[in-house]
């Protein structure tokens, strides 16, 4: 594995394999890898023989009071983990390089609506962060497909829509979510959470699971996030939301919408988690698929 800290080396060595006639595939994290994140790239590496991955935590997706200072930061083992895994470039760039004239100063890149509601609406430009350093990122290594996992629904869903809205020539992949064996996503924030609360961090799967079943029992959606919420707080979080939307667009489902997901984002202590749980209703039945 070439690690790589500037956009001048990066462009050099994506450059030197796409001469080669090589398909890339890119997988950007934040680091402090983890088995969620080692899914991506084993999917990467069936679509193709260059891999690419970046570590960036970026200070443009964490509002003023959030846990930019202290998102756990492991360069040394997740390059390990990287080189283990077989992948054959690392950008890990500094944030002068990232924004070289400052984040203020930097163009943006903003979805409007998909970017606003859910995790949007509790965390103001969140998602602008995320667009414009994805953005950035796949302008720099100009992959064939890039990936990215389920476990951050929506932020899949808005860097779709900017692939799309940008008219961007990159496949856009996602992959289910890595679970615990009690259920709980792998999130690098898990770490933060105390032994009682981590004791308790798998009833938000538990209970979207639920929900799904409550939506496939015929309950209307609305009672069934009423019912999620209660069961959150009786669980000890102090949910954000529940939420019954349309797949491809999370839109409020339509009586006649099939394809839904249901998700969550709920507070233990300090610590803020997010889930969410695809399912299918049959058209004719409403059971699941
Ligand atoms: P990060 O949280 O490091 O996640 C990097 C990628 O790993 C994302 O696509 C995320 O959805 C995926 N991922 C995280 N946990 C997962 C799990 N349990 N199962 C499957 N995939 C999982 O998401 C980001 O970084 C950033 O917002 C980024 C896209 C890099 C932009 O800064």
């Amino acid at each position: 594995m070439i690690p790589v800290s500037t956009s001048v080396a990066l462009r050099e060595q994506v450059a030197r394999r796409r001469r080669a006639g090589e398909r890339i595939a890119f997988v950007p994290t934040m680091g402090n890898l983890h088995a969620g994140h080692m899914e991506l790239i084993s999917e990467a590496r069936r679509h193709a023989p260059t891999v690419v991955t970046s570590i960036f935590v970026n200070p443009l997706q964490f509002g003023a009071n959030e846990d930019f200072d202290s998102y756990p930061r492991t360069p040394v083992e997740d390059k390990a983990a990287l080189e283990t895994a077989g992948v054959d470039l690392l950008f890990i760039p500094e944030a002068g390089e990232m924004y070289p004239r400052g984040a203020a100063q930097m163009t943006r890149v903003e979805v409007p609506e998909l970017g606003d509601i859910l995790c949007g609406a509790y965390r103001p430009g969140h998602f602008r962060g995320v667009a414009t350093v994805v953005n950035r990122l796949l302008n720099l290594v100009q992959p064939d497909v890039a990936i990215f996992g389920k476990k951050d629904y929506q932020q899949l869903l808005v860097i779709r829509r900017m692939v799309e809205d940008l008219g961007m020539p990159v496949a856009i992949m996602g992959v289910e979510t890595v679970r615990e064996s009690d259920g709980l996503a792998l999130s690098s924030r898990n770490r933060y959470l105390a032994a009682n609360d981590r004791a308790a961090a798998p009833r938000l799967y538990a209970i979207l699971a639920e929900s799904r079943g409550r939506i496939v029992a015929g309950e209307a959606p609305a009672a069934v996030e009423r019912w999620a919420m209660e069961a959150l707080r009786i669980a000890g979080f102090r949910p954000d939301y529940v939420s019954v939307r349309r797949q491809a667009d999370l839109a409020i489902p339509m009586a006649d919408d099939r394809e839904l997901v249901v998700l969550a984002a709920a507070w233990l202590g300090k610590t803020r988690l997010i889930d969410n749980l695809e399912f299918r209703l049959d058209a004719s039945t409403g059971a699941p698929v």
